[in-house]
């Protein structure tokens, strides 16, 4: 395998001492993932400490190890020594980015960014060869880590960028330098720790700032902030939208969408394999993008047909031995999200369907709000609505009497009703906030066999 970094490229992009000389052939931070020829950076992070681990993944195949310590590891051990693994990684990200000659498209939005992100990935794999972030590696080690691992002689990266709280995108986004930068959707996801929604696109924006002059600005038309995200890009910058607007023709059935749409001047038609109106808006943001990167729009429409559901986000399962069906949406929530979920729960074939919905978090003082808010998408999708924590009890209350199933303190309290509940003829939606523990309903629901 050719070296995604020599020695010298190490070294020199880190600005660190190597104990001998190794080359990579990839980069991993986690020692259990490790595959030979690896460049293992020993973070430091919320969950540990990679430098515990750096005997392991050497003894895996590591081609050495990236540290700040070097304690307790055998002399003879390949090391690349630096101050801060954390700031090496980013420098390795920022090498591998300017060495890059391909075309980089950064997804970021308050959902939709792991779709789109997964949906490009699709769609320029049938242009040239692609590159895209593992999983949601979003943050400050995902980004650079996905920027580092990008091979270079590829035609395309994609990188997803996110945030949690203000100022955390201008870094990312300047160190992925993207040529296309897209925002998916402006949205009450991590309202609790931004405040306003203007705030919250306001901080998206902050990717504009670092796309390449004569880039490209892939904005939501069907946001109300589209003018605010206009003003927000600098000259210099192109601008593309994307939204409802595009599409002159659509049927929607349970298990994806026929669509007819014109994306920059092209008229295409398109199967999407997954459901709901909010995916085939994500479809046009990944074609707006590959469009804005020059690939060709018609190749990548019909690309789209191969891609599938990722994990935990709307993949279908059978109950009861194959009478009734499970959504399961229990990998996270917020207001956006949710109502997309129950959108795809009523295109859904069923004698009743069932919404079971935990607490969505970090939604600060518009918890009860945002809460109550979804009264009107559950009628409309829900015969009946299974409730936990407390921010639930608001939208439980805000229903009619006649669709209130149970409202319990927890997962674990509610899993038993739900599991008691469920009948033949059943389309069972669950939903939460990964801290609310919604795994706990699908694994009591998956356990009922009659
Ligand atoms: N455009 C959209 N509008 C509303 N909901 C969406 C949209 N796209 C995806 N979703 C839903 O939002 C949830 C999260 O989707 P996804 O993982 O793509 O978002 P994300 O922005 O990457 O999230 P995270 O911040 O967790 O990385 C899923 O339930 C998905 O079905
Ligand atoms: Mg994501």
């Amino acid at each position: 395998m050719t070296a995604l970094f020599t020695a010298d490229d190490l070294a020199h992009a880190t600005g660190g001492v190597m104990t001998q000389p190794f080359h990579a052939t990839g980069v991993s931070i986690d020692s259990r993932t490790v595959a030979a020829g690896d460049l293992f950076v020993a973070l430091q992070t919320g969950s540990g400490d990679g430098h515990a681990h750096v005997a392991d993944a050497l003894r895996r195949g590591a081609a050495g190890a990236l540290v700040h310590r070097e304690d307790a590891l055998p002399d003879e051990a390949p090391l690349l020594i630096v101050a801060d693994t954390q700031a090496a990684l980013t420098a390795l990200g920022a090498f591998a980015r300017t060495r890059f000659e391909g075309g980089v498209v950064a997804v970021t939005g308050s959902v939709g960014k792991t779709t789109t992100k997964e949906m490009l990935r699709t769609i320029l794999s049938a242009c040239g060869s692609t590159h895209a972030a593992t999983a949601s590696y979003n943050n400050h080690w995902g980004v650079p880590l996905t920027l580092a691992r990008t091979p270079p002689d590829a035609a395309y990266a994609v990188v997803e960028i996110g945030m949690n709280h203000p100022g955390e995108i201008a870094p990312l986004a300047r160190l992925a330098g993207p040529d296309v930068a897209v925002i998916t959707t402006i949205a009450g996801a991590h309202l609790g720790h931004m405040g306003t929604l203007a705030a919250i696109a306001d901080e998206k924006a902050c990717i504009l700032r670092g796309i390449l002059q004569g880039g490209t600005a892939v904005l939501p038309s069907d946001s109300r902030f589209l003018p605010r995200l206009r003003d927000a890009v600098p000259s210099g910058i192109n601008i593309m939208t994307f939204g409802g607007r595009d599409i002159r023709d659509v049927t929607h059935d349970a298990d994806g969408s026929d669509v007819r749409a014109t994306v920059t001047g092209h008229d295409i038609a398109f199967r999407l394999n997954v459901p709901g109106r909010h995916m085939v808006i994500n479809a046009l943001a990944a074609l707006t993008a590959a469009a804005a990167l020059g690939a060709d729009v018609k190749l990548c429409a019909d690309a789209l047909k191969n891609f599938a559901a990722v994990t935990g986000r709307g993949v279908r399962r059978p109950l009861l031995g194959g009478a009734a069906i499970l959504l399961d949406e229990s990998y996270n929530a917020s207001g956006a999200s949710v109502r997309a979920a129950l959108d795809v729960l009523r295109l859904l074939p069923a004698a009743r369907r069932v919404a079971v919905l935990g607490d969505m978090l970090e939604l600060g003082q518009h918890s009860e709000a945002e809460h109550a808010s979804l009264a009107g998408a559950v009628s409309d999708s829900a015969d009946v609505l299974y409730v936990c924590g407390p921010w639930m009890k608001y939208l439980f209350d805000a229903v009619t009497p006649a669709k209130r199933g149970t409202h319990a303190a927890d997962s674990t309290a509610l899993a038993p009703y739900v599991a008691a509940a469920v009948r033949a003829g059943d389309a069972v939606l669950v939903k939460g906030s990964l801290g609310s523990r919604m795994r706990v309903v699908v694994d009591a629901l998956e356990a009922v066999t009659a």
